[in-house]
């Protein structure tokens, strides 16, 4: 059967990996969070207190960079290793969130990370969602979605994620952070967030999880089927 590349790009919490994954495995298809590549470099960075403002310092970092992921049989998914090492917990915290979009706005690293992407587009049969990927990673994907929904709602929904992952943190500094990300993500210099002209735009506010994957396994028969 032939496969296809799906990107899922949008706003900082509008629930683009829950959808990602979700469509991922209806498929059977290849997921990536490119999001947690970004946070995997920005760990890097704290954890070897590198300051990435400098040029030869972020080169030496990814000079020692290797990322990959792994199947995750308790949860179905993938989880990031950042030189072999199991990430995905540390990638999560307050501390990444606060930092990772200055990391994700730096040339080289994405350079880096877009080379990255691409590689697992040999074989198509992929999702991935991120900021650039309709736009920048894969322009001839087959089924571009750009995903939104009301700020409120994305607060609610990252302060919930937080609570639930037990993290101490208050809806303000969610809404703050939203904002921050959002603010960078989209007036970064190098391929800034965008809406590819040819993605399709849902907002999400007012659907259920398993509404916007019906939506979206709709368009998807309806690429395989032309
Ligand atoms: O999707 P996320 O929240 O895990 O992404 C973390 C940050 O990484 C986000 O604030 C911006 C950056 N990012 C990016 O610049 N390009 C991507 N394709 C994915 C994420």
């Amino acid at each position: 059967m032939k496969k296809i590349i799906i990107t899922i790009d949008g706003y900082s919490s509008c629930g683009k990996s829950t959808l990602a994954k979700k469509i991922a495995k209806d498929l059977n298809y290849v997921f990536v969070d490119s999001g947690a590549m970004y946070r995997a470099v920005t760990h890097y960075f704290l954890k070897n207190h590198l300051d990435w403002t400098i040029p030869e310092q972020v080169v030496d970092a990814i000079n020692h960079i290797s990322l990959k992921f792994e199947y995750n049989a308790q949860n179905g998914t993938s989880d990031i290793l950042l030189n072999g090492e199991n990430v995905e917990a540390a990638i999560r915290e307050m501390i990444i969130n606060e930092n990772v979009s200055d990391v994700a706005a730096i040339k080289e690293v994405r350079d880096f990370t877009v080379a990255e992407q691409q590689k697992n587009a040999i074989e198509k049969g992929i999702v991935m969602d991120g900021r650039d990927i309709g736009t920048v990673v894969f322009p001839n994907a087959e089924l571009k979605i750009f995903l939104t929904a009301s700020p409120e709602a994305r607060v609610e929904r990252r302060y919930k994620q937080l609570l639930a992952q037990g993290k101490q943190v208050t809806r303000e500094e969610v809404r703050l952070n939203n904002e921050k990300r959002d603010y960078i993500d989209t007036h970064r210099e190098i391929s800034p967030l965008r809406k590819a002209a040819d993605a399709i735009e849902i907002d999400n506010t007012h659907l259920t999880t398993l509404e916007q994957e019906k939506l979206v396994m709709d368009m998807v028969f309806e690429k395989l089927k032309n």
